[in-house]
């Protein structure tokens, strides 16, 4: 008998097919996001799930899953909508889709960098609606990002392809702060500081990479944004939850910040408002790692995890 997936979004059909092959999938066709009661009833005797982000597992969720469930298959290398905690408690397997996204989501801090800097948000609204009247040497001036310093918090997997994708195609100076400090060979060059309020004199930019959890929430707060040189850029393409929404709108509407560009929010697709009326935010709406290659890659991760688990190994991506 084959295993039973429950898959609550609808995945590539590349996936899918994989999905159907080997296993007896439980699938989304509307791509409608579920509910958690949802879940609970249609987890009714599936041996997995296959959720996204998007679906929240607090604890209470996961105390009420079916006894069946023996693994949560995330298609997402953030699991911070699952309570880790909670599931180690009920002895439930909880993996991740690293490593597979970190190109496509460097891309999008990388457009994010560039589209703040060269106010890409606003030139591309000149253009579609027709107000667009002239050239002038005064006209859409940005700042440049080639040559400047850029700031990396949280240098894992992700920020560092961003630190040498920005070295190596801009120039930039990489500057970064982790819990712990890595290799010297992952460095490559970029200064580490152990403080995080140290690094922020040295950031003409800043790019959020760090998980999010409990101790980076709310991390981006009113005192560090005021240690950023004036007129600094910042950028986040992990999760909204690790700024302080309040303090970074304030600063972009006091002009300390030049701009942001952000494509996680807290509380997505229901963003602070204040944001839309911001013409110094480059809005995306988490999209770091929509690419059809990498939407494959993170599809095929999942199911070698549960592959793994299903045929009595340890799943190479196990988070809990
Ligand atoms: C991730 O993998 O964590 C992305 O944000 C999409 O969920």
């Amino acid at each position: 008998m084959k295993p039973v997936v429950l898959v609550t979004r609808k995945l590539p059909e590349a996936v899918e097919e994989r999905l159907r092959r080997d296993y007896s999938p439980i699938l989304n066709p509307t791509d409608a996001l579920y509910s958690s009661e949802d879940i609970i009833n249609k987890a009714k005797g599936v041996d997995a799930i296959l959720p996204c982000h998007t679906e929240k597992f607090s604890a209470d969720i996961i105390n009420r899953l079916p006894d069946s469930v023996r693994v949560i298959a995330n298609f997402s290398v953030g699991y911070d909508h699952v309570d880790t905690e909670a599931a180690k408690a009920r002895g439930l397997i909880v993996t991740n889709t690293p490593e597979v996204l970190s190109d496509a989501t460097a891309e999008v801090t990388i457009m994010l960098m560039l589209g703040a800097a060269r106010r890409a948000g606003e030139g591309e609204k000149l253009v579609r609606s027709r107000e667009w009247k002239d050239w002038s040497p005064s006209f859409m001036v940005g700042t440049q990002m080639t040559g400047k310093r850029l700031g990396i918090v949280g240098f894992g997997r992700v920020g560092q392809v961003v630190a040498q994708r920005a070295h190596n195609g801009f120039d930039m100076q990489i500057h970064y702060h982790n819990r712990n400090r890595v290799t010297q060979e992952k460095e490559a060059g970029a200064i580490y500081h152990p403080t995080l309020k140290g690094m922020m004199p040295h950031c003409d930019f800043l790019a959020l990479h760090c998980v999010a959890s409990p101790e980076t929430t709310g991390l981006l707060n009113a005192e560090l944004i005021d240690l950023l040189p004036d007129g600094a850029i910042v950028v986040n393409a992990s999760r909204g939850i690790v700024v302080d929404d309040e303090a970074l709108i304030a600063a972009l509407k006091s002009g300390k910040l030049f701009a942001a560009g952000l494509d996680v929010f807290n509380n997505e697709p229901d963003i602070n408002p204040d944001y839309r009326k911001l013409t110094n935010v480059f809005l995306m709406p988490h999209i770091g790692s929509a690419t059809s290659e990498t939407r494959d890659a993170m599809g095929f991760r999942a199911l070698d995890n549960l592959d793994a688990v299903f045929s009595g190994s340890e799943p190479g991506d196990r988070v809990a």
